[in-house]
């Protein structure tokens, strides 16, 4: 199982787009995927239409023994390989600063039961996505610490440098403090016009200073993302020559993604992060 934790500082800039985008790309592959919704936004949850649960995100912080997880986590409307483990509006109270530092371990603590939620003759969950709301908060960290690995995603803008320096900085101290196994992934430059000069610049400076960890593969702007979210469908399935482009991406991104579970702990990764410091 490979947990990725999306992230980035700033709010809008295609972390849900990411997660259901990579949830689509992962059920057309048949590859059984568990999206976690930590925004208390709820934007992921809303999207995939989950059928009702009793308990969400924060009944899991609040006591992640496994029974409320299985209480939380419940089938989309996607189809069967993609489930959701449902956002909580006030998962906002679990987002502050908390007196003891054990608290950021109970995701961790939840998703350690997975397995025990898979019923006979279902698939294993292969693919963990972490939705994280747009802060470093206590939230973000809690994915960090569950997390196997990190995307970022930026905009091509003239703060995306140093947004993501600073979400490889968090990256990095979590790394250090409480997940040794945490890598980062990548970057994905979101809502990328082709032919715009600026857009391009951007993408260039990004690659002078984050080198390969910058995603070859960049999202194009497009209105089909807007159109399949507000549709609650998954991009592969929206049709449209713009929807086509995207969901390339996406699988792209995806076949990443799933290579760099088959080689986590290598050492050239080890380097990739050292360069990003
Ligand atoms: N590549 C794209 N092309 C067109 N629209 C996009 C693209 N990526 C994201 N959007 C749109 O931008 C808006 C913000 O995207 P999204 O909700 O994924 O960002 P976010 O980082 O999750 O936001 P938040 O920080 O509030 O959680 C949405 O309306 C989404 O449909
Ligand atoms: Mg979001």
């Amino acid at each position: 199982m490979q947990t990725v934790a999306v992230l980035s500082l700033k709010g809008g800039v295609g972390k849900t787009t990411v997660v259901l985008g990579l949830a689509s790309a992962a059920m057309r592959r048949g590859v059984r995927t568990l999206v976690v919704d930590l925004d208390p936004q709820c934007n992921a949850t809303a999207c995939l239409e989950p059928e009702p649960t009793s308990k969400g995100l924060s009944d899991v912080l609040a006591d992640p023994r496994p029974a409320v997880l299985r209480a939380a986590v419940t089938g989309s409307s996607w189809g069967e390989e993609v489930d959701v483990l449902v956002g909580s509006e006030d998962a906002e109270n679990h987002n502050g600063h908390h007196p003891d530092g054990r608290h950021l371990s109970r995701l961790t603590e939840a998703l350690s039961e997975l397995d025990g939620l898979t019923a006979e003759g279902e698939l294993p969950y292969q693919l963990v996505l972490l939705d994280c709301p747009p802060s470093l908060g206590r939230l973000t960290r809690s994915a960090l610490i569950a997390a196997d690995r990190a995307l970022l995603v930026t905009e091509p803008t003239i703060f995306a440098v140093s947004g993501v320096q600073r979400a490889f900085e968090a990256v990095h101290a979590e790394r250090e403090s409480n997940n040794p196994r945490l890598q980062p992934l990548g970057v994905v430059v979101n809502r990328v016009r082709p032919r715009s000069h600026e857009h391009q610049f951007r993408i260039d400076e990004l690659r002078d200073i984050f080198g390969p960890l910058v995603m070859p593969v960049a999202l194009p702007d497009r209105l089909a993302v807007q159109q399949a979210q507000g549709a609650c469908m998954p991009i592969h399935q929206w049709g449209t020559p713009g929807a086509r482009e995207v969901a390339l991406a996406f699988n792209l991104i995806l076949a990443r993604t799933l290579r760099a579970g088959r080689s986590r702990h290598s050492e050239s990764d080890d380097e990739l992060l050292d360069g990003a410091e």
